[in-house]
C-alpha cells in the first residue's frame, strides 16, 4: 500500500484528484495537507471525508515541522498547493511568492530528507507565457508574465533542480485550463455560470478574444496518475486536451446552456498583462499512450449542470471577502 501526501487537496483540482484516486485504488492512503485559504473548502470532500483511507491535516506547506512530520510517512508527494488566481496575484503577489515558491522549497527539502519514491510538482501551462501561433513544447523557454505564473515557474525549475542536484525523483506536469465541479467561483467558467444563474453581469476582460485550451478536471487527474506510473524522473510533461476556445465562445456556451440573454455579457477593463493565447503541444504524453477521455461539449454540459444542481456549494462562497475582492477587481459590485 502506498501513502500519498497530497497538498492543496481541499482546492478544486486537488479534491477532484483525491476523489479520483480513492475511486480507482483500494490499497491507497491519502493524507491531505491544506491550509484552507479562501480557496480551500472541506465541502469539496464531504462525500469522502469518512473514508478510512483518507485523512485531513490543516496546515501550511511553508511550515517545516508539519511538512516533515507528514512527508516522513509518505511514499509519494503530489504538490497542488498554491495561490492560483492570476487576478489576485496582480493585486497582491506576496502570498504567491510565499506559498508557490517557498512552500515548494519546504516540501522538496522534506522529500529529499525522507527519501520519497516520487515527487510530482503540479506546474501550469502559464509558465510558457503567451503564444500567437503554434504550440509550446516542453523544451521551449519559460516566459511567465504574471506574478502567479512567475511564481509557478520558480517552483517548476526549483523542483527540476532537486532532480539534477540531489537525484530526487521529480516529475513536473504543465496542464492547461481545467474546468469541472468544485472550482472556486472566481475563475472564468464557475464565475460566469453562477453569475448567469443569478442574472448578474458576466464581466468579460478586453475584447473577449483571449484563448485558453480547456481540459476536464478528471482528465487532468487521470494524466497525473498516468505519469506517476509511466513518467520518467526529471522530465516535464504538457497535459492538454486540444480544446482551444476564446472567452466569447465559452460565454456563449454558458448562456445557451442556461437559456440566459446575451445582454448579460459585460465588457470590462482588461486584466493587466493579460496573456492572449495559451497552447500546448502534447505530443510527448500522447506518444506514451495517454489521451483525454471526455469530450469538451459533454464535459461542459455536465459541469454547467453540476453548478445548477449544487447551489448549496457555491452560494455561500459568494459573500464576505469574495465580494470585496470582486468590487476592487471589477470596479463594480456583484
Ligand atoms: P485552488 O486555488 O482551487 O486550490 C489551491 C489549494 O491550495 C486550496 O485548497 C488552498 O487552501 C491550498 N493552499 C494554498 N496555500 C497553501 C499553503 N501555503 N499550504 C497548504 N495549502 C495551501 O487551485 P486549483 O485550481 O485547484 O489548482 C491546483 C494546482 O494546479 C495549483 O498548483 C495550480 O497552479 C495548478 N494548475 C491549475 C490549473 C487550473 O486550471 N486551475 C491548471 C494547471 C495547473
Ligand atoms: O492555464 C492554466 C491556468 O488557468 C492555471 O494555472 C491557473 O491557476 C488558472 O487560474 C487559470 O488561469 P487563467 O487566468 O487562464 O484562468 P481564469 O479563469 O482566471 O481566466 C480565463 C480567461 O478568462 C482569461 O483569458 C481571463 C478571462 N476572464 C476571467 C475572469 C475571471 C474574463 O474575461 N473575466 C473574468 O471575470
Amino acid at each position: 500500500m502506498k501513502t500519498f501526501l497530497v497538498t492543496g487537496g481541499a482546492g478544486f483540482i486537488g479534491s477532484n484528484y483525491i476523489r479520483y484516486m480513492l475511486k480507482k485504488y483500494d490499497d491507497i492512503h491519502i493524507i491531505n495537507l491544506d491550509k484552507l485559504t479562501y480557496a480551500g473548502n472541506l465541502d469539496n470532500l464531504r462525500d469522502i471525508e469518512n473514508d478510512a483511507r483518507y485523512e485531513f491535516v490543516k496546515g501550511d506547506i511553508c511550515d517545516e515541522e508539519v511538512v516533515n512530520r507528514l512527508t516522513q510517512r509518505a511514499d509519494v508527494v503530489v504538490n497542488f498547493a498554491a495561490e492560483s488566481h492570476v487576478d489576485r496575484s496582480i493585486g497582491r503577489p506576496d502570498d504567491f511568492i510565499r506559498t508557490d515558491v517557498f512552500g515548494t522549497f519546504v516540501l522538496l527539502e522534506a522529500a529529499r530528507k525522507h527519501g520519497v519514491e516520487k515527487f510530482i510538482q503540479i506546474s501550469t501551462d502559464e509558465v510558457y507565457g503567451s503564444i500567437e501561433d503554434g504550440s509550446f513544447k516542453e523544451t521551449d523557454p519559460l516566459m511567465p508574465s504574471s506574478p502567479y505564473s512567475a511564481s509557478k515557474a520558480g517552483a517548476d525549475r526549483l523542483a527540476f533542480s532537486y532532480f539534477v542536484t540531489y537525484g530526487l525523483p521529480v516529475i513536473i506536469t504543465r496542464c492547461s485550463n481545467n474546468f469541472g465541479p468544485y472550482q472556486y467561483p472566481e475563475k472564468l467558467i464557475p464565475l460566469f455560470v453562477t453569475n448567469a444563474l443569478e442574472d448578474k453581469p458576466l464581466p468579460i476582460y478586453g475584447d473577449g478574444k483571449n484563448v485558453r485550451d480547456w481540459i476536464y478536471v478528471e482528465d487532468h487527474c487521470d494524466a497525473i496518475d498516468f505519469l506517476y506510473h509511466n513518467g520518467t524522473d526529471g522530465e516535464v510533461y504538457n497535459i492538454g486536451a486540444g480544446n482551444e476556445r476564446n472567452n466569447l465562445e465559452i460565454t456563449e456556451i454558458i448562456l445557451r446552456e442556461l437559456n440566459k440573454p446575451k445582454s448579460l455579457m459585460t465588457f470590462v477593463k482588461d486584466r493587466l498583462g493579460h496573456d492572449r493565447r495559451y497552447s500546448l503541444d502534447c505530443t510527448k504524453i500522447r506518444n506514451m499512450g495517454w489521451q483525454p477521455s471526455h469530450s469538451f461539449d459533454e464535459a461542459m454540459h455536465d459541469t454547467i449542470q453540476w453548478y445548477v444542481q449544487n447551489r448549496w456549494w457555491w452560494e455561500k462562497l459568494k459573500s464576505g471577502e469574495y465580494l470585496e475582492f470582486y468590487k476592487s477587481n471589477y470596479q463594480m459590485a456583484l
